[in-house]
């Protein structure tokens, strides 16, 4: 039997553009997803727009449209900057479609007759932007008197209002005890602990209906409350899946084995989904990722500093793929980290253009000149042969055990230690000065060469699906023979190779 495997992104909201921050966490999955099909696992894959709530609203208000159709416009627009951002999504979920709005009156009624709603009357802090309550303790006092949450910077609200409430104080115990059973549950280490305290501090009963406006999704048999937008939010990933037909063939991918996430929203991943589902009966989700944030040389994005970096521009300027990696690259996953062009152009011409593009054109250009284009067979190895064939053999494993961590900067360090290795050994081995002197021998280090490539290159492909393709292509790979499991069959001998042409361009100062 096939091994499913369920990735999310977060939804987004369409209360603006999208930037490169979203960009981010749709190609980390993305190139989780990738990954794992190339594994062998049937893998659903979903992304799409988070579009209820007061922010969206508000914003449809503030540019003079109907709420659904600006809502429309947006989600349209965040759908095809992620097709542009080559994001190989199985399905693209909108929150105000209908099998959404069933799902969550389903979900809802679930754990209201399990009696973990009651109506009661929220009074307190809401900031619009997060659509969050806060604590007074989560907020600080500006010099005008203002307030704002402390975390976030996030602008709040004094709210009273009748409201439906999730019984989340009697779930402390129980959230502790399943973060207890499950360590793996929230990467990194760190944020884990954050979330473990924030538990343990104690938690309060969370309000889930609002009744100050009405952009959401109809509270069942309560009329003047719609649901609180994350409440609403959390519950696509089920909506996808099927629910509340659990016989759905979708739905044998429940639970999800990673929900993506930026470090902002983890309390609502990790601490209230999960109790949300285990008070309706459904088995949490297995995985919570979450990643940093990108500032732009040094400083938060924001409409006001006119620093908003938008993704189609950037892989227009720099290439699609090696946006994809430098993202994934410049980074630790979980950690922040600052854009910068400088940076980009440096990892594109040194990493992409020399080690990498470099070592496969020399190589391939050797094998055209001398070999007649036609790959060499495999010969006695040399212990220099053997130690590089050893290392790059025993790549798809390391690299595995780092994406199943989402470590992909370092499964990425790992991948070019062997490219450098590689050049460490076409310099030493010197192959175009063999050509008279030793031509079989010459012949033995192209093979080797080539096969160290092929492994490289069949593990890139998740990250730079479309030039590592092209890569795979002048290597004489067949296109349905380029998974993990492939890798086990040699290349065969002779094989015709196209006329090898460079992969990955040198990054150059336009004119101005
Ligand atoms: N709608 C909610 C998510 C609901 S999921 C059930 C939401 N949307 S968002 O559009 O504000 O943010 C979506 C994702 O983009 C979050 O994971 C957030 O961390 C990420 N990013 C937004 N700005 C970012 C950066 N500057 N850098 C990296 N990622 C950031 O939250």
């Amino acid at each position: 039997m096939t091994k499913r495997f369920y990735i999310t992104t977060p939804i987004y909201y369409v209360n603006g553009a999208p930037h490169i921050g979203h960009a981010y966490t749709s190609i980390a999955a993305d190139v989780l997803a990738r990954f794992k099909r190339m594994d062998g696992y049937d893998v659903f894959f979903l992304t799409g727009t988070d579009e209820h709530g007061q922010k969206v609203e508000a914003a449809a208000r503030a540019a003079g449209l109907d709420t659904q159709a600006y809502t429309d416009t947006i989600s349209q627009d965040f759908r095809d900057m992620t097709d542009a951002m080559g994001v190989s999504y199985d399905d693209w979920i909108r929150t105000t479609e209908q099998r959404h709005k069933d799902s969550c009156a389903a979900l809802w009624k679930k754990i209201e007759a399990a009696g973990d709603i009651y109506l009661g009357h929220y009074e307190g802090w809401y900031s619009v932007r997060d659509e969050a309550f806060y604590d007074e303790g989560e907020l600080v006092t500006l010099p005008d008197g203002s307030k704002i949450a402390e975390k976030s910077k996030a602008p709040v609200e004094w709210v009273k209002e009748p409201s439906y409430f999730f019984r989340l104080s009697a779930w402390q115990d129980r959230l502790l005890e399943f973060y207890e059973q499950h360590p793996d549950f929230i990467a990194p280490t760190s944020r884990r602990n954050e979330i473990l305290s924030f538990v343990k501090g104690g938690l309060n009963d969370l309000s889930v209906s609002r009744t100050t406006f009405n952009w959401g999704i109809p509270v069942p048999d309560a009329p003047g409350h719609v649901m609180y937008v994350w409440l609403d939010a959390l519950t696509n990933y089920i909506t996808a899946a099927g629910f509340p037909d659990t016989t759905a063939p979708r739905w044998d991918f429940w639970p999800a084995d990673v929900h993506f996430v930026g470090k902002d929203i983890i309390r609502f991943h990790a601490v209230y989904w999960p109790a949300f589902l285990m008070a309706a009966g459904i088995a949490p989700p297995t995985r919570i990722s979450s990643h940093g944030w990108w500032v732009v040389d040094g400083e938060k994005m924001s409409k006001s500093l006119g620093n908003v970096v938008e993704p189609r521009v950037l892989a227009k300027t720099f290439g699609l793929d090696q946006i994809r990696y430098f993202l994934l690259r410049e980074k630790p996953f979980g950690a922040d980290g600052s854009l910068n062009h400088q940076a980009i152009i440096s990892r594109m011409n040194v990493e992409l253009a020399n080690d990498l593009g470099n070592l496969a054109q020399r190589s391939l250009s050797l094998i055209a000149k001398n070999l007649d284009g036609k790959l060499p067979a495999r010969g006695d190895a040399t212990p220099e042969d053997s130690a590089l064939l050893d290392a790059a053999n025993a790549l798809p494993d390391i690299v595995r055990l780092h994406m199943d961590r989402q470590t992909f900067h370092e499964a990425l360090e790992e991948i070019w230690k062997v490219i450098r290795s590689a050049n460490g050994y076409i310099d030493r081995q010197a192959p175009w000065a063999l050509r008279k002197t030793d031509p079989e021998r010459m012949a033995v280090v192209l093979r080797v060469l080539v096969d160290t490539i092929r492994v490289v290159a069949t593990l890139l492909q998740p990250f730079m699906p479309a030039s590592i393709g092209r890569m795979m292509d002048q290597l004489g790979v067949a296109p349905d023979a380029r998974s993990l499991a492939d890798l086990a069959v040699p290349l065969a001998d002779g094989l015709a190779l196209p006329a090898p042409q460079g992969v990955f361009p040198r990054y150059v100062e336009p004119v101005a």
